[in-house]
């Protein structure tokens, strides 16, 4: 997730957030751990036993992932879904959030992975490691919040990716030391200068989860289902929003078809945000288009290929869903220092319920559609995968060098 207040969020709950909470009044980082901490203690204390709590395995169709606690419980709040009905712990999920919960019918599972990139990649390994659920016929469905860039989203908009880009990777000199005739501290891994999307920025050097690319029909239907949903707004997200003066940003919340980039640091402001618009330009050839801010995707797509070269799940059925909590860069006339630490957005309240309101229209057509359809799954018309081209199929990567292929 991408938002600074996440961790208050899941010690305060909504009815905290909804209320206009004075921003300038905490201090992010400090604040964030001491929540972490109590979140920890209100938890029940479980055994680290190294086996799943449910005995036979779950065969979910769909598997929603959710990142932190805001963004799980507007789906537990759902009791018509209950997913509190089946509880499964599984061992290697994060200590703050042991258990997947599902459905009844074990038809619809949920997990949360812990924030970062560190965490997302650690808790999905586990979820296909731990052999507690069979997944090789599952839907995935990355479902949080993120920042938004105001030049294709506003706050409250819904997004589906096609890729996601792993922009903190790469190297970065401090603005004192950076060269005067740099548009930005960040240089791609082996380049002599920041990148402005020219073929010669290319990074000389990749490790192969810079980016990832997922079914691009599977996306195109969630996109449609999604905009079938009446999206949440808040006379608060509206106010911040007007003060951008210029389209999308200031106007109503809508469904958008964009992709994520993906970093532990959270980076704000139009400098980073045009720079981070680059890479994502150049590592997707040119096809990327940059609107969303995270600090997990990347690294949950790393773990679900994994599984997926061997044979644990399909890539083929993952869906990145990201909602705007707030804007990358401030708005005309306004620092960005002032924007990212005490500015009042109030897009997190509408983010928030659109992940349901639009996640809920997908849950429901996979159930209703899947006999001859999910089931036998959405053949992708574009390459997926990573820049490695690690895992085979019959469609060749238009992203990664040709001299990086595994495959
Ligand atoms: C599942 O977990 C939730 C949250 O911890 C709890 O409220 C619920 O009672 C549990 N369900 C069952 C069936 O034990
Ligand atoms: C992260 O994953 C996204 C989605 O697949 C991809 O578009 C993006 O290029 C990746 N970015 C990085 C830097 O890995
Ligand atoms: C930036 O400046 C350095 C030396 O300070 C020079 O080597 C380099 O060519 C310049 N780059 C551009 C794009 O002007
Ligand atoms: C992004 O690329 C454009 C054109 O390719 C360039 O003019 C601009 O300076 C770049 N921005 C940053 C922050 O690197
Ligand atoms: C992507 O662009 C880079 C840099 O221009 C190039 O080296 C690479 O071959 C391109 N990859 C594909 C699959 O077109
Ligand atoms: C938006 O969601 C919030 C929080 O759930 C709720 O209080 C508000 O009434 C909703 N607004 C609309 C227009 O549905
Ligand atoms: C799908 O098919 C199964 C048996 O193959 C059947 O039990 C189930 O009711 C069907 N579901 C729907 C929604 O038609």
């Amino acid at each position: 997730m991408k938002f600074i207040f996440l961790c208050i969020s899941s010690l305060f709950a909504a009815e905290a957030l909804a209320s206009s909470f004075a921003r300038a009044s905490f201090k992010p980082t400090h604040r964030s751990v001491q929540a972490n901490h109590a979140g920890r203690s209100a938890l029940t204390k479980r055994d680290s036993s190294p086996l799943c709590s449910s005995t036979a395995p779950v065969k979910p169709k769909m598997f929603i992932i959710s990142m932190f606690s805001s963004e799980a419980d507007i789906w537990y709040e759902d009791t018509t879904l209950n997913l509190y009905a089946n509880n499964v712990t599984v061992p290697g999920f994060s200590s703050l959030f042991p258990d997947a919960h599902c459905t009844a019918s074990g038809e619809v599972c949920q997990m949360t992975t812990g924030e970062g990139e560190i965490n997302a990649a650690g808790s999905v390994l586990a979820l296909w490691l731990s052999g507690c659920f069979d997944l090789t016929s599952t839907y995935f469905m990355i479902a949080g919040i993120s920042g938004g860039n105001p030049h294709r989203v506003t706050t409250g908009s819904v997004t589906f990716a096609r890729y996601a880009v792993q922009v903190g990777l790469q190297e970065e000199f401090d603005h004192f030391q950076t060269p005067s005739n740099a548009t930005s501290g960040y240089y791609p891994q082996g380049a002599y200068y920041p990148d402005e999307a020219s073929s010669e920025d290319y990074p000389g050097s990749l490790y192969g989860t810079e980016v990832y690319e997922v079914n691009e029909n599977l996306r195109d239907r969630a996109y449609y289902l999604a905009s079938l949903a009446t999206l949440n707004d808040t006379d608060a997200a509206m106010s911040y929003r007007a003060k951008y003066g210029y389209s999308p940003a200031n106007q109503p919340p809508s469904v958008v078809k964009c992709d994520s980039a993906t970093s532990d640091q959270y980076w704000s402001g139009s400098v980073l945000g045009d720079a981070f618009g680059n890479y994502t330009s150049l590592l997707t050839n040119g096809s990327g288009i940059y609107c969303g801010t995270q600090q997990e995707d990347n690294a949950t797509l790393e773990s679900l290929l994994r599984g997926a070269i061997l044979g644990k799940l399909d890539y083929s059925r993952i869906i990145i869903m990201r909602t705007i909590s707030d804007f990358d860069r401030a708005p005309p006339g306004e620092t960005e220092v002032y924007h990212l630490l005490y500015a009042e957005q109030e897009g997190f309240v509408p983010s928030i319920q659109n992940i349901h309101n639009a996640g809920i229209e997908i849950v429901k057509d996979v159930m209703m559609y899947w006999n001859g359809t999910y089931d036998k799954g959405l053949t992708p018309g574009n390459y997926i995968g990573d820049v490695f081209n690690s895992l085979p199929g019959p469609i060749s990567p238009d992203i990664g060098n040709e001299a990086n292929y595994i495959n």
